[in-house]
């Protein structure tokens, strides 16, 4: 469990998976993500066993407390493709209860997943690609230090046409305190 003020990263758990489903499912979510496929319940299972038995995924639910205290799963996000010779990665990140973004949450998450790579794993470079129009992510990713490697031009074919993917990565020492 990595503990942070207002969220904590933890595993994930069987039990977290129809809430997963659901927002993976979701056309809002979907188009902002790599992934495409709709997914299914054996599916969503099938991704929870080949994580946990992965050495090169971390994958972690990311809970927040109510209004009560009471802690609530509001997210997932995860490091991916671990190159342990030259230590980088990728991450990605999904605020899927959309009443929780927009609050520093998910700026929060990363901030904790970045750390965790970079101070646990000792993993130096931290990647993630990112779609030009999903602003909300890109400002996130860059208050949290990371910066613009390049264009990955026409990479993605999304919604009838080829588009653009940004590459953004984190080195040790410019990840933001916030
Ligand atoms: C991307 C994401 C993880 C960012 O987490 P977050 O907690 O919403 O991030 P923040 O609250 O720090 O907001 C980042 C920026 O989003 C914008 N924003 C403002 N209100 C927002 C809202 N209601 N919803 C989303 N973004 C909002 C602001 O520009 C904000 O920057 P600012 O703090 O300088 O004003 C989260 O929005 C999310 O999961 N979105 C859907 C899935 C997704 O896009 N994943 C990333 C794929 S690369």
């Amino acid at each position: 469990m990595i503990v942070g003020e207002r969220v904590v990263l933890r595993a994930v758990e069987r039990a977290d998976l129809p809430k997963i489903q659901r927002w993976m499912n979701d056309p809002e979510i979907l188009r902002r993500i790599y992934t495409y496929r709709h997914l299914s319940q054996d599916a969503e299972e099938r991704w929870l066993q080949q994580m946990s038995e992965s050495a090169n995924d971390f994958v972690f639910a990311i809970d927040t407390k109510d209004g009560t205290g009471t802690a609530v799963h509001i997210g997932t996000c995860g490091i991916h493709h671990v190159d342990w010779k030259n230590r980088t990665c990728m991450v990605g990140i999904v605020l899927g209860e959309e009443r929780y973004r927009g609050q520093g949450l998910g700026t929060d998450a990363m901030r904790l997943l970045v750390g965790y790579a970079q101070q646990e794993l000792g993993l130096h470079r931290v990647e993630l690609e990112v779609y030009p129009f999903n602003q909300p992510a890109i400002r996130s990713y860059e208050k949290l230090g990371f910066r613009l490697d390049g264009t990955r031009r026409g990479a993605t074919f999304r919604e009838g046409r080829f588009q653009d993917v940004l590459v953004m990565s984190v080195l040790p020492g410019e990840l933001t305190s916030g």
